[in-house]
């Protein structure tokens, strides 16, 4: 079973070697590792966000553990050689197409969340964003108008077997939840949000068994600090699902415990050739002081082990590693604490 480790920037590294020591931990056997450079550290190693080398160790891998990207000093760079490219390469080389971003209030976690605590309660939800297409990798550009004015462009497209697919994930998702799928669009003002949803429910025909519905995405932002509680699964595309997840997370208390999963079509031995990482940032500001909360990362492996590795005993042991640890009051800054990077993986590693 390969993972291929690609810990980039930022405090990307001190949260990944949390997450590898857990893994080491569990001391799975046939397990190897391979590590890469992305983001700023391999433009700066190897002159690009995503070297070829990082590319094979990609290609080669089952499952991909993934810290975080992004790099001020970076910032003057050509868009193609900033740190961003690193992901948003892997997404498109690896066609991994579906984004899963849980977001669970864990027990303890109410008086966290941005939310009051009897809203924060309800959230247990699934956001399935589609990772592979938008505006995020349509043509883009900046032009001279005729009388002179500088224009930025960006094309917004969905083609109908992009939406068909991340759909059938959707609802796929949902049967093995609570049934219930909120397909997230912008159809009353954009063509593209017209066809999702023409799509969405051409596709709900093959699962009569989930309740399908829709919903703007500005209401979408509204219902999910309002009532969170009414979301099971959500489905919406790249931009949108971007903004929603952080959106998200703020509401289960921290962005530091909300890990994902990015999947393609590829099956490996084990399971679906996948890309885990936590849903923060490089947050350069804290970077190398030990301040980072792992658990994100450490969440992030544990859906690595259960969809990439098919290892879904080892994935619930991690889980609830995690799930006792806040339980037992061992927070970092992030979530009002103390703890530093390191102190939380111990007491995730002493709780294993
Ligand atoms: C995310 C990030 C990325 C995105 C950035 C870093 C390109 O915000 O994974 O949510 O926009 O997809
Ligand atoms: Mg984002």
């Amino acid at each position: 079973m390969k993972i291929a480790v690609f810990a980039g920037d930022g405090i990307g590294p001190e949260v990944t070697h949390e997450a590898l020591r857990v893994l080491e931990a569990l001391a799975l056997p046939g397990i190897e590792l391979e590590f890469g450079d992305v983001g700023g550290v391999a433009y700066r190693n190897q002159g690009h966000p995503l070297p070829e080398t990082t590319l094979e160790i990609a290609r080669r891998a089952d499952g991909i553990l993934f810290g975080a990207v992004g790099d001020f000093s970076c910032d003057h760079l050509e868009r193609a050689l900033r740190p961003e490219q690193a992901i948003l390469g892997l997404r498109k080389e690896l066609t991994l197409f579906a984004n899963l971003r849980p977001a669970t209030l864990f027990a303890g976690m109410e008086g966290f969340s941005a939310l009051r605590p009897e809203v924060a309660r309800e959230i247990d939800l699934l956001i399935v964003r589609e990772l592979n297409g938008d505006v995020y990798f349509g043509d883009k550009g900046t032009r001279k108008l005729e009388d002179g004015r500088r224009q930025g462009w960006d094309m917004m497209s969905y083609a109908e077997d992009e939406v068909r697919r991340i759909a059938h994930t959707a609802f796929r998702a949902a049967q093995g939840r609570k049934k219930k799928l909120c397909s997230v669009d912008k159809a009353n003002v954009l063509e593209t949000s017209q066809l999702w949803r023409d799509v969405v429910i051409e596709v709900s025909a093959e699962y009569p068994d989930v309740e399908l519905t829709h919903m703007y995405v500005d209401n979408a932002a509204m219902q999910l600090v309002k009532s969170p509680g009414q979301f099971d699964v959500v489905v919406t595309g790249n931009l949108f699902g971007d903004i929603l997840s952080d959106q998200a997370s703020m509401c289960v208390g921290s962005i530091g415990l909300l890990a994902s999963a990015s999947l393609g079509e590829r099956q490996t031995q084990y399971g679906t050739l996948g890309m885990y990482e936590p849903i923060h940032g490089s947050a350069p500001d804290i970077a190398g002081q030990n301040k980072a909360n792992p658990m994100a990362t450490i969440l992030s492996l544990a859906m690595l082990l259960r969809h990439s590795l098919g290892l879904a005993d080892a994935a619930d042991r991690v889980e609830a590693a995690v799930a006792k640890t806040l339980a037992d009051g061992i927070r970092g800054g992030d979530l009002g604490g103390t703890a530093s990077t390191s102190e939380i993986g111990d007491a995730v590693l002493a709780r294993l």
